[in-house]
């Protein structure tokens, strides 16, 4: 629930006059604490962030790496659903096992794990040529 709050409180922050599309996004870290980010969209379109992205930096800027849930919400017919970019960034900080919560300001809303998410995600080993 706390998650929950966070996400769709944040939410309303969101700068998204281009496609009108709000979205908020929290994480809890292996702390506790609960970090948020809300979309930033630019009028140059493609320099605009997601939700998850923003939530992923507060944490990361706070001095957490390490995300055990996640939760997003948006004002969608259906739960809201990461983007590739961000999942692979949940991926980055996030265990398999992560419950990312994807849900409707109506109510609706879906769990899946990280590894349900982003099957076969690129990871360090594919890098180590050891
Ligand atoms: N968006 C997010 O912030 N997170 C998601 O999970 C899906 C999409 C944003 C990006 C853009 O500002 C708007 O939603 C429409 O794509």
């Amino acid at each position: 629930m706390p998650l929950l709050k966070a996400a769709r409180t944040v939410r309303e922050n969101a700068h998204a006059p281009y496609s009108n599309f709000k979205v908020g996004a929290a994480v809890r870290a292996v702390s506790g604490k609960i970090y948020v980010g809300c979309n930033v969209e630019n009028v140059a379109y493609p320099e605009g962030t997601c939700a998850e992205a923003g939530a992923i930096a507060a944490m990361v800027a706070a001095g957490e790496t390490e995300l055990v849930e996640a939760l997003v919400i948006a004002d969608s017919p259906l739960p809201v659903s990461p983007c590739g970019g961000c999942r692979q960034k949940m991926a980055e900080f996030g265990a398999a096992n992560v419950p990312v919560t994807m849900a409707t300001v109506a109510g609706k809303s879906e769990t899946l794990r990280l590894e349900e998410l982003l099957p076969g995600a690129f990871s360090p080993q594919h890098m180590d040529k050891g």
